[in-house]
């Protein structure tokens, strides 16, 4: 087997891995896939601006995220259905992040239970929520605080589920209800089992919310706040206004609105509109140690992968999570020596161009 070397070579070897309907969920966008696309040009844009001779013989990309020390400001992104890359699903993921002083945040449709996942980690591990009913969702919070996890993620891009096409033609419902049955009911045992159709679901999946609902979710957990899927200045200051503790920006990896702007493009207007009032952090197309590089120079305080955790997961489990955090941290390192930033502190705006 060819020895994967950077995030792509892990790309094509789980292409191989992986069932064609598998494959095409994990991989996919919404409607035309432009704000997928758009997601990898638009760190392509960016040019960075080096500084030289600055003494960088211990460089080091070790931050810390809500108090907690991490050995690299790279975080695993909430992503559905790790079952269906491998059989330990969201326990295997969670296991190679851990192995890298990296964190994970578990998706809300994971295939394994958060109790499960919980069991098998010691390090940083946030909860990320739907809210489809309040009932539920205080349930889901209530469990999430037994467990031990330290944050309640909440996305909030996500009032109906978008058309992914590769989906519907793949008619990916009946097939992972056949083929992988429960790989999205990890956490939520009795509203997506059973027959219902992919119309069914992504009604279900979708529950439009207002503002209101941070105040409600802040009368069932003292755990921080963290809104993930804000994409304006405006937006980032009504998070802010409604006191949570962290914006994540995000196009859901171009899986919502298609022609959404890419996370990188409104990062500066969301850093500039925040001013420090919460951490800001940023998914969506990072695939190079660069790309981290870029994030934080533009005002991240961490960033967040997606697809290629699940890649690593389908090629080598949490060997090959481990791997493909380790890449990217690598990554890092290199670009921060080249541009002169011993730590992830000295990493500026004045990077950028
Ligand atoms: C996601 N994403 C996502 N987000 C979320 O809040 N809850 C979820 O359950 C999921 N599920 C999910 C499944 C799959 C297969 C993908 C690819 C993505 C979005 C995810 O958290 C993140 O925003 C993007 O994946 C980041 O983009 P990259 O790194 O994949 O380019």
């Amino acid at each position: 087997m060819m020895q994967p070397i950077n995030l792509h070579d892990y790309e094509m070897l789980a292409q191989k891995r992986l069932q064609r309907p598998v494959w095409d969920y994990y991989q996919g966008g919404s409607d035309d896939e432009i704000s997928l696309r758009n997601n990898r040009a638009a760190f392509a844009q960016l040019r960075l601006r080096p500084r030289v001779l600055v003494d960088v013989n211990n460089c080091n990309t070790a931050t810390s995220v809500l108090t907690r020390e991490l050995s690299m400001p790279i975080l695993v992104a909430p992503t559905a259905a790790h079952g269906m890359a491998h059989s330990k699903g969201e326990c295997e993921t969670i296991q190679g992040a851990d192995a890298v002083g990296s964190g994970m945040i578990v998706s809300n449709d994971a295939s394994r239970s958060m109790e499960e996942v919980a069991k098998v980690s010691q390090g940083l591990r946030w909860y990320q929520l739907y809210i489809r009913s309040q009932p539920e969702a205080r349930q889901l919070v209530k469990r999430a605080e037994a467990a031990g996890y330290q944050a309640i993620v909440l996305t909030v891009d996500t009032p109906l589920l978008s058309r992914r096409e590769r989906d519907i033609r793949n008619k990916m419902g009946s097939f992972q209800r056949i083929y992988y049955p429960g790989a999205f009911t990890g956490n939520v045992h009795n509203s997506l089992n059973g027959s219902i159709d992919d119309d069914e679901r992504a009604a279900y999946v979708g529950h439009t919310l207002s503002w209101d609902i941070i105040a409600w979710l802040r009368t069932q957990t003292s755990l921080p706040i963290i809104l993930k899927g804000i994409l304006t200045a405006e937006d980032a200051v009504l998070a802010v206004q409604h006191g949570v503790e962290g914006i994540i920006v995000s196009n859901h990896g171009g899986r919502q609105l298609d022609g959404a702007i890419a996370p990188i493009e409104a990062l500066p207007e969301i850093v500039a509109a925040v001013d420090g009032r919460c951490p800001v952090y940023l998914d969506g197309g990072i695939r190079r140690g660069t790309d981290v590089l870029k994030a934080l120079a533009l005002g991240a305080q961490a960033v967040m992968i997606g697809r290629p955790i699940l890649w690593g997961l389908a090629v080598g489990g949490s060997e090959g999570v481990k791997h493909v955090l380790q890449i990217l941290q690598q990554e890092l390192r290199s670009a921060m020596v080249l541009v002169g930033s011993p730590t992830v502190k000295h990493i500026s705006r004045s990077l950028i161009q």
